[in-house]
């Protein structure tokens, strides 16, 4: 642990990641896909927008709890799904457990490394995330496993083209953690003795598998048994989705969406919430940042379903621009596992109150009381600064 383990910016957290995590788990939590284009405009994009602020009559009170998929949340930042392993030994269980101190839902991933059960027992304002993996019945027993558990929301994420190759370098991530793996990658973790004794104090190694998609009775996949499950699997149609959120009756997001077009099919296949996302720069390159195409999109669906952005946040001042123009929460993605990897649950903490003060500062400055009052015209957007997809 570093002397003082309070971060005052993501960017630190970040920094401590890298030095606390193996190269290659560092490296698949950077992830982005091909050329980084998109990777790298998700965060560059919010450096385009600036505030316009008040010098006087300010607000004393500044109010920004939200509810979102029927969670009453105590900031307008959730945690989003990431299928990461072998960052922290408490892994989603201690996000979970950070996001419920500070108020805020979880979206657990399919491909977590910890059970829906443990972490709706750490947070019972979760939301299970799917991909389409495996027949309908299996993505009802997988789904019914979640509500069985607990979880208060479905988020599907469809946003996925296995493209393949990064110009940096992909991680190279063991099958399994077995003997061989381990003598394999032992001269990485010997690099980071800090992490390695994390995992050494609870006795585990990390093992690499997806308890999640366990079918019943049986063991937990590995995780690319998983993603070749997933590789098989026919792709979704519309209709599909329509039929799972039927299926589920309750709260329901549909993750991924970067077109108007898009947004209205969502709307019509009856989902309660969108994210407006490109997987954090994990899918297509070139995709542009989700903050560029969300105005156009949340005007396009009105109040007809709960808009939501990911990708590139990185401070509150972030999550203040995204308000103002037209999400009602943000999700974090690298954000907390920088923070996950820098100082565990603590770390997570950190990170949720760095976005709680910005936003505030944001609130306090703009001479607003509430986050309901953010608009387009309390930013700078450069000409040409939006791009808009998919209008008929
Ligand atoms: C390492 C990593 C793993 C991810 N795994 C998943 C996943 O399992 N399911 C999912 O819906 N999104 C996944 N995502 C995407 C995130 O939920 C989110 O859309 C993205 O990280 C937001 O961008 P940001 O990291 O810039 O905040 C993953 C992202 C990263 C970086």
């Amino acid at each position: 642990m570093a002397k003082n383990a309070f971060f005052e910016t993501v960017a630190e957290a970040q920094r401590r990641a890298k030095k606390r995590l193996p190269k290659s788990v560092y490296a698949a939590l950077v992830a982005g896909s091909e050329k980084g284009l998109t990777v790298d405009d998700n965060v560059a994009a919010f450096s385009e927008l600036g505030f316009a602020p008040h010098a006087a009559g300010l607000s004393d009170k500044r109010e920004m709890s939200t509810t979102i998929m029927g969670q009453d949340i105590s900031l307008p930042v959730m945690i989003s799904p990431t299928g990461v392993q072998a960052v922290h030994p408490d892994g989603e269980v201690a996000v979970a457990r950070a996001a419920a101190a500070r108020g805020t839902a979880i979206g657990l991933s399919s491909f977590a490394s910890k059970s829906i059960e443990e972490v709706a027992a750490a947070n019972p304002q979760v939301f299970f995330q799917m991909y389409w993996v495996g027949s309908r019945d299996v993505l009802l027993q997988r789904m019914e496993r979640a509500r069985a558990a607990g979880a208060k929301g479905l988020i599907i994420t469809t946003d996925w083209s296995f493209s393949y190759g990064r110009d940096w370098g992909s991680p190279s991530i063991p099958e399994k953690m077995d003997l061989k793996a381990m003598f394999q990658f032992a001269p990485e973790g010997i690099m980071r003795p800090k992490w390695l004794l994390e995992f050494a104090k609870t006795g585990k190694i990390p093992d690499l598998t997806t308890p999640n998609l366990a079918a019943p009775g049986q063991p937990a996949p590995t995780f690319f048994g998983a993603y070749g499950e997933w590789m098989q699997t026919p792709l979704p149609t519309w209709e599909d989705i329509a039929w799972l959120r039927e299926q589920w009756g309750g709260p329901f997001m549909l993750k991924g969406i970067m077109r108007i077009d898009d947004a209205k099919r969502a709307v019509d296949a009856g989902v309660s919430a969108i994210s407006v996302s490109n997987h954090g720069g994990n899918n297509l390159d070139g995709t542009p940042a989700p903050i560029r195409v969300l105005p156009g999109i949340a005007e396009a669906v009105g109040d007809q379903v709960e808009v939501v952005l990911d990708g590139g946040i990185r401070r509150g001042g972030d999550v203040v621009k995204a308000l103002a123009l037209g999400a009602k929460a943000v999700m974090l993605g690298r954000a907390y596992l920088w923070g996950l990897s820098a100082n565990g649950q603590a770390g997570v903490e950190n990170v949720l109150d760095l976005m709680r003060m910005g936003i505030d500062s944001g609130l306090m400055g703009l001479g607003h009381s509430s986050i309901t009052e953010l608009s387009p015209a309390d930013l700078v957007i450069p000409e040409g600064f939006t791009r808009t997809l998919g209008a008929s």
